[in-house]
């Protein structure tokens, strides 16, 4: 049964969350890390604090990391760094759990996938990304599987809390600010809430019987960016002009594909499917969060 388990990249959005959800617990002891006490990219660095912080023995271990680096387009210009954490960093962590006999479960993206989808992505379909990010994601992936038998990759999609930076944040002030905005129509997309993908990720890393592999772990469904700013302002009662425009006239320095919706066909399986439609996960979110958006 597992005991302990330590969260890499706690301050980050889903850091943040499960550290809330574990919080309370008393059947599991937390460990709770960012950068300043264990940076991924020193191999040394993770191997020591595994060896000070991860149980042995009777203490079983499950390692939870959301570690990563995340700002898709600066990764374009800084790809050495974007490989160095989301690529080596995973494989540094995973090798430190296989010296110490820990479960890992790992944080994707859809942004591992090209160009070419038009209906939910199931997990057995070939990954081809478009951008710095994503190679440096996938790269991130199958060195963390390599180094470490017991490890599961849990793939999302459009991350969004209340805290960090993310979208639906973004959205409510510039609308709020400016009460116009052009956002991109022809991407499509499942942005996910924390709150169930932290859940998730508790769920498998404790489960009796761990079941590594790849799963894909979003929202069900899926909109344009235009549908889900539109669902925004409109849950928040502000008053904008939502315009479309297209991701060439956007001209983000990353391309990203034009359909990266998921199936969480994996998850289903398992009986750990616990994520609603995407405009029922946004209407919970703004409920519970709106006030403070
Ligand atoms: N955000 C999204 O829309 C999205 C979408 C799909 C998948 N994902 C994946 O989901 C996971 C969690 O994303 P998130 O949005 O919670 O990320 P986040 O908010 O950007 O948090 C990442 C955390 O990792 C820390 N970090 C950066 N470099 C590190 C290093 N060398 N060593 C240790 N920690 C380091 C960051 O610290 P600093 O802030 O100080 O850099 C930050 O606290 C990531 O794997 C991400 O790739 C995210």
């Amino acid at each position: 049964m597992i005991e302990k388990i330590i969260i890499l990249g706690s301050k980050g959005q889903l850091g943040t969350e499960l550290c809330h959800q574990l919080e309370p617990r008393d059947d599991l002891r937390l460990v709770a890390a960012d950068v300043e006490e264990c940076d991924i990219t020193d191999g040394e660095q993770v191997r020591r604090f595994f060896a000070d912080h991860a149980g042995r023995g009777e203490e079983a271990t499950a390692v939870i990391n959301c570690a990563a680096f995340t700002a898709v387009d600066d990764a374009e210009e800084k790809r050495d760094l974007a490989m160095a954490i989301n690529a080596a960093g995973a494989g540094n962590i995973a090798a430190a759990c296989r010296d110490v006999g820990a479960r890992l479960v790992h944080i994707s993206t859809d942004f591992v996938f090209g160009d070419g989808h038009n209906s939910p992505i199931k997990e057995s379909a070939r990954p081809d990304p478009l951008s710095v990010y994503g190679a440096s994601k996938l790269a991130g992936e199958e060195l963390a599987m390599q180094n470490n038998p017991a490890t599961a990759v849990l793939r999302t999609s459009g991350l969004y809390s209340p805290w960090g930076k993310n979208f639906v944040r973004s959205i409510a002030g510039y609308a709020r600010k400016k009460g116009a905005l052009s956002v991109v129509h022809d991407q499509i997309v499942g942005p996910t809430p924390v709150a169930p993908l932290a859940e998730v990720a508790v769920e498998l890393a404790t489960a009796p019987v761990f079941m590594g592999g790849v799963y894909h772990a979003t929202v069900e469904g899926g909109c344009s960016w235009r549908e889900f700013t539109q669902a925004i302002v409109d849950l928040l009662q502000i008053d904008a002009q939502i315009s479309p425009t297209t991701a060439r006239q956007w001209g983000a320095p990353a391309k990203r594909p034009s359909y990266s919706v998921l199936d969480n066909e994996r998850l289903r399986l398992v009986g750990l499917d616990r994520f609603r439609r995407w405009d029922e996960e946004l209407e919970l979110f703004i409920g519970r969060y709106g006030d403070t958006l």
